[in-house]
């Protein structure tokens, strides 16, 4: 199927499967005080942590205890990657501080040896969610400009201790969440920010992006410096927003919507504001600190390759009203409505396989640079059956159209795609919603919404098959 080596591989988050909140010397991150929530409940952001409530991060499912086994079994796997992030507040436990903790850096040392020792490549995110909550609570995160130079000694420090052991790295993930300002969950992990009343939420947007975009540029131009073999890459989570209809009024309401999704990687791929960001600044009056010397940053830290995440499809329709907003992923388009062609998950996400050829070709088309799919997975409940067995046929069938849609963009259209990482390759705590039960696994956990189980990791029915479609490059599907 590729002409080269594929990066087959799993995804995870340090938040979402590491546990060990406390230990290490690791600080609390803005994720720790974050309590569980389901469909349709969502997670508090207390203020501290507060005795009594239960924040399902803090144990996860304990890798941090787990590592040597859980490696043993992604190489039993054939995983040719691995991607997860590194948990800023093990390396700067409070996020000002001027040195790391050796002890944190100690910890990736081991994970990244013994990953390298099993054929597995360790491909990192830098910021997933993970910022310190000192800095959040005491500067407003990226509100601040000070966490510009926070995050890049965060990222200096990384690049500087693993530059012989990771290749592949990435700045924020899906730091376009927060177009969504409509659920404060976005602007809090990925900025630490939380909208105070009487703000528009718009304004604040802008100015915190401009000062993540630019963390982002300066890490790449730190990153470079230290090793130029390095590729770093943005990370976006990208969902197509379809028109409802051929009528030009959908059409160009989805046209419009997309900004939303383009304004992100338009910035880290071309170094440089789009016309229609810098005419809606214009129309709106916001007032935005964005520097001559930011612009050069920005044009120079450009990235050398694109990961996203893909999950489903939404759609958009020019005279729909959407009333309750509640009921819609990506809630943050007024206009949308439901795709009648597909069908969604138990979770409602939309389940749209030729969507994600259609996202290769239009970000390929659209940036002529390489992509990597570093998340895409099926979240769904899962039962172990006769003590040991989980039968996840629905995953097998989402992931395999997936894949099989990949394939086609490689090989029909022409698309450069360097790797694929099916997110949650073990079974971890959901991020919108704190619960285990929401599964994307091939590995099952042994741990429920509560927090009680044994821990026990089972291979389900899509280990093997996953094995498979590593062992033959895609050739089994
Ligand atoms: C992405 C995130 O939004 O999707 C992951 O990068 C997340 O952290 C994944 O877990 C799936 O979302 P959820 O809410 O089903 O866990």
């Amino acid at each position: 199927m590729t002409k080269k080596p594929f990066l087959w591989g799993g995804a995870l988050a340090a938040h979402q499967f590491e546990g060990g909140w406390n230990e290490g010397g690791k600080g609390p991150s803005v994720v720790d005080v974050m309590t569980a929530g389901a469909h349709g409940v969502a997670r508090q952001i207390t203020q501290d942590i507060e005795a009594g409530k239960f924040y399902p991060n803090h144990t996860a499912i304990d890798f941090y205890h787990h590592y040597k086994d859980d490696i043993k079994l992604f190489a039993e796997l054939g995983l040719k990657c691995l991607r997860t992030s590194i948990a800023w507040t093990r390396i700067f436990p409070k996020g000002d501080e001027l040195e790391p903790n050796e002890e944190g850096l100690r910890f990736y040392d081991n994970v990244f040896d013994e990953l390298i020792a099993h054929g597995i490549e360790p491909v990192i995110t830098l910021s997933h969610f993970e910022m310190p909550l000192h800095i959040a609570r005491q500067y407003g995160g990226f509100r601040n400009r000070k966490t510009v130079e926070f995050f890049e000694r965060f990222a200096t420090a990384c690049f500087e201790r693993y530059k012989n052991k990771v290749k592949y790295w990435m700045t924020f993930n899906e730091i376009n969440n927060q177009m969504d300002t409509s659920n404060p969950i976005f602007f809090w992990t990925n900025s630490g920010v939380q909208v105070k009343p009487g703000e528009n939420p718009q304004e604040v947007l802008y100015q915190v992006a401009h000062y993540e975009l630019l963390a982002s540029a300066k890490a790449v131009i730190a990153g470079k410096k230290i090793n130029p073999d390095f590729q770093i890459g943005c990370m976006v989570s990208h969902v197509p927003i379809y028109p409802y209809s051929c009528n030009p009024e959908d059409m160009m309401a989805s046209e419009i919507a997309m900004h939303q999704r383009f304004f992100f990687p338009d910035v880290h791929v071309r170094g440089y504001y789009p016309a229609y960001a810098l005419k809606e600044f214009e129309r709106e009056g916001y007032k935005l600190d964005i520097t001559d010397e930011d612009l050069v940053y920005l044009k120079k830290g450009t990235v050398d390759y694109i990961g996203f995440s893909y999950y489903m499809s939404t759609v958009v329709k020019a005279d729909a009203k959407n009333d309750n907003r509640d009921n819609i992923v990506n809630g943050a388009l007024p206009n949308a409505v439901e795709n009648p062609y597909i069908k969604s998950s138990d979770w409602g996400w939309p389940i749209d396989p030729e969507g994600l050829r259609y996202t290769l070709n239009r970000l390929y088309d659209r940036y002529q640079l390489p992509l990597f799919i570093v998340e895409n997975g099926f979240g769904a409940i899962d039962e172990l059956e006769n003590g040991n067995q989980v039968h996840d046929k629905p995953r097998i069938e989402y992931l395999g159209a997936h894949i099989k849609a990949m394939q086609t963009a490689m090989d029909y259209d022409g698309v450069d795609v360097i790797g694929y990482t099916a997110w949650g390759i073990i079974d971890v705590v959901s991020f919108t919603t704190g619960e285990m039960k929401k599964r994307y696994g091939v590995i099952y956990v042994d741990r429920d919404n509560a927090g009680n189980g044994s821990m026990k990791r089972y291979k389900k029915d899509s280990f093997e098959w996953y094995k498979q479609v590593i062992s033959t490059n895609g050739a089994s599907l």
